[in-house]
């Protein structure tokens, strides 16, 4: 963490203490104005290796949120609950939703592990509720053991396909359409009781499925079966076929939305996400979930961060222009990408991947993983200006050899 070395040892604990015996007189610490105005430690000057790999967004978080979470740093002593109520409370309104119908996690991540948890697993699983202790607030508590499997498209954010395999579920994966969209209808008939899951804008392939064909599925999955959509990029699509499915959760009450704060938020190592759901499915999840499980620094940046009127419009706006520059470039070049509704491309590299991803980490440039059902697609992520510039250096390079 090399900015953070401009606050003392000896500073950090002064802080801590003052905040150990006065949560009112919060000291404020005098950020190194550098840091204010180029708020991300950036991960390519942190190492030499250019980093696009992970579709992080390289403007980092909004100054509110860093400023919120100096702020909280005296906080740091005490539970989340107080702030965690608050990030509730503003989310719910920004969606229109009740608080009954949103829990947060340690990221989105955490999310998709507890819908696998919650509702997938073998079929033999026995559907008889169980008590558990009662948590430090809210209702008591049942759990009734995940049965069913996963569906979900190839390739796709695999994450959850692990945690329902980790859960003993059958896992059944259906090939995106020419499209590059789910491919809803075989989906559908491959569902059982268990859970689907549609990653919209899908990762890797930065693509959608369109708005109709979306509600059109939604009304029809059986009310028994889960549908998670998940929007961790929803902030980047602008396609007239894109929507967001938020509003449809109050006529589905088998429909959850996962929301992340990682990508245009720019919060990805403070981890902080949630989703909405009807309460019933909300309270099927609760036995799932870690207790407190995002901190106050996640907390306190995401709250400030939704009070940002431009931390949204310009991180799209960045992604877009730059994302159009690269994608003349390598168009130019004589490569294509699936048309990307997202902060990342996928390019047609037209022969095996796995080498050229070696020779561009060779190069200094990390770009994403090889997808066994893209095998010559390469994933990169839209990084700042000169980190493309690097991308495309590298990128000349490897296609040249
Ligand atoms: C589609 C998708 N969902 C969820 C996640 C997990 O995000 P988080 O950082 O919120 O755990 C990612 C991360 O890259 C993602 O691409």
């Amino acid at each position: 963490m090399p900015k953070f070395t401009s606050i003392s040892r000896r500073r950090f604990a002064q802080l801590a203490g003052v905040g150990a015996v006065s949560a009112i007189a919060r000291p404020s610490i005098a950020w190194p104005s550098e840091i204010i105005a180029r708020p991300v430690a950036s991960p390519a000057a942190a190492s030499a290796i250019v980093r696009l790999n992970s579709n992080e967004n390289p403007y980092g978080p909004s100054p509110l949120a860093l400023k919120a979470m100096t702020d909280a740093f005296s906080l740091a002593w005490r539970y989340p609950d107080e702030h965690a109520d608050t990030l509730i409370d503003t989310l719910a309104r920004i969606n229109g939703v009740s608080r009954e119908q949103i829990v947060l996690g340690d990221g989105s991540g955490e999310i998709l592990k507890v819908c696998a948890s919650a509702f997938t697993g073998p079929m033999t699983n026995d559907s008889k509720p169980i008590e558990l202790a009662k948590p430090t607030r809210g209702p008591a508590l049942q759990f009734v053991p995940g049965r069913g499997k996963l569906v979900a498209a190839d390739p796709t954010f695999e994450a959850i396909l692990n945690h329902a395999r980790v859960n003993r579920a059958e896992v059944v994966k259906v090939p995106l359409n020419k499209t590059y969209a789910h491919d809803l209808p075989q989906m559908l008939a491959a569902a059982n009781e268990g859970l689907i899951y549609i990653c919209n804008p899908n990762n890797p392939t930065a693509s959608i499925t369109p708005k109709d064909q979306l509600r059109d599925f939604i009304n029809k999955v059986p009310r028994q079966t889960i549908i998670l959509v998940d929007e961790a990029y929803f902030h980047y699509a602008d396609s007239p076929h894109y929507e967001s499915v938020i509003p449809l959760v109050k006529d589905h009450s088998n429909m959850i939305v996962a929301r992340t704060f990682s990508k245009v938020y720019g919060m990805a190592g403070l981890r902080c996400g949630y989703c909405i759901a009807q309460p019933e499915t909300i309270r099927r999840m609760r036995p799932h979930l870690t207790w407190d499980s995002v901190n106050i620094m996640a907390l306190a940046a995401a709250i400030a961060s939704l009070n940002d009127p431009d931390q949204v419009p310009n991180g799209r706006r960045m992604n877009n222009q730059t994302k159009q520059f690269v994608s003349n470039q390598i168009k130019q070049l004589g490569y294509e990408h699936i048309p990307s509704q997202a902060n990342f491309i996928m390019i047609d590299m037209k022969r095996p991947v796995r080498p050229l991803i070696d020779a561009m980490n060779r190069s200094g440039v990390s770009v994403g993983r090889a997808f066994p059902a893209l095998p010559n697609h390469m994933r990169v992520t839209i990084g700042k200006q000169n980190e493309m510039e690097a991308f495309l250096g590298a990128f000349r390079q490897t296609i040249s050899t």
